[in-house]
């Protein structure tokens, strides 16, 4: 689904990622753990284009997508969130989902003038996809909730919803269960879960906490001061010395 063939970044004279390199395989679950500052979410950046690498290829679904635009990869099907959660806190949570969907009849004036009907007809998939994840996650009841009255926890998980309205092959989660409890944190990954099984989605997951990716990836890779210093299922990983060292000791 994704590979990453050598990749560096340097910002001004800091190495951010380093040569790195790795194969996510589609439908899987695949993990980038590494301590703050190793160059993770500056790896989510450079795969979907908000950022250029300085050298090395990425390629998405066998073609090179190393420096096309975030829209550009966004419409081959690729869909992230942010460390830091960014709903509409002034819209329902349904405006929020409505807003992801791309090619939305309506979005064009000319089609929207000349044919209302199909704009209606897009809208209305839109709704009832919408309610199906919603329904997944458990937050069926509050779609006419403005966002910014949920949890920090919930607006995480309309992030995802949102993520998952585009219908994207490739779903990349930049920490999504930080600063959450247990409780909710099981749900989200279940939901994770659920979205990987029953729409065959491929998720790339930057965690900071450990137990979280070892629970959910069934592949990993291990970041420290931007180089890969570990890859391997979570038991390989977390009896690799290198990885104990630089992360796990810490
Ligand atoms: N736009 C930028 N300009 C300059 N330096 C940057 C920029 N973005 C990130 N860096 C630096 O690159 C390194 C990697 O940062 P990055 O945000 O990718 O780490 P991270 O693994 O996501 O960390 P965290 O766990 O704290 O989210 C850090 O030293 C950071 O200060
Ligand atoms: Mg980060």
């Amino acid at each position: 689904m994704l590979r990453l063939e050598d990749v560096t970044k340097d910002f001004s004279g800091l190495r951010a990622v380093d040569h790195c390199s790795f194969v996510v395989p589609r439908h899987s679950l695949f993990g980038l753990i590494g301590p703050n500052g190793s160059g993770k979410s500056t790896t989510f950046n450079l795969i979907t284009g908000f950022l250029r690498p300085t050298s090395g290829r990425i390629r998405f679904k066998d073609q090179d997508i190393t420096g096309k635009k975030p829209y550009e990869i966004n419409r081959m099907n690729m869909a992230r969130t942010f460390q830091l959660v960014k709903v509409f806190r002034q819209m329902t949570v349904m405006e929020n989902l409505l807003l992801a969907p791309k090619n939305q009849a309506g979005e064009k004036l000319i089609p929207a003038i000349l044919r209302p009907k199909a704009s209606r007809e897009a809208e209305k998939e839109n709704i009832a996809r919408a309610r199906v994840l919603l329904n997944l996650i458990g937050l069926a009841e509050a779609e006419n909730a403005l966002a910014g009255q949920l949890s920090y926890a919930e607006q995480k998980m309309v992030e995802i919803t949102r993520a998952m309205m585009t219908q994207p092959e490739l779903v990349l989660l930049d920490e999504p269960a930080s600063g959450i409890n247990p409780t909710l944190m099981n749900r989200i990954l279940n939901y994770i879960r659920q979205l990987r099984d029953e729409h065959g989605v491929t998720f790339l997951i930057v965690e900071h906490d450990m137990r979280v990716v070892m629970n959910l990836c069934e592949r990993i890779a291990v970041l420290n001061y931007g180089r890969k210093i570990g890859e391997g299922t979570p038991a390989e990983v977390s009896r690799d010395p290198l990885v104990v060292d630089a992360y796990l000791g810490v």
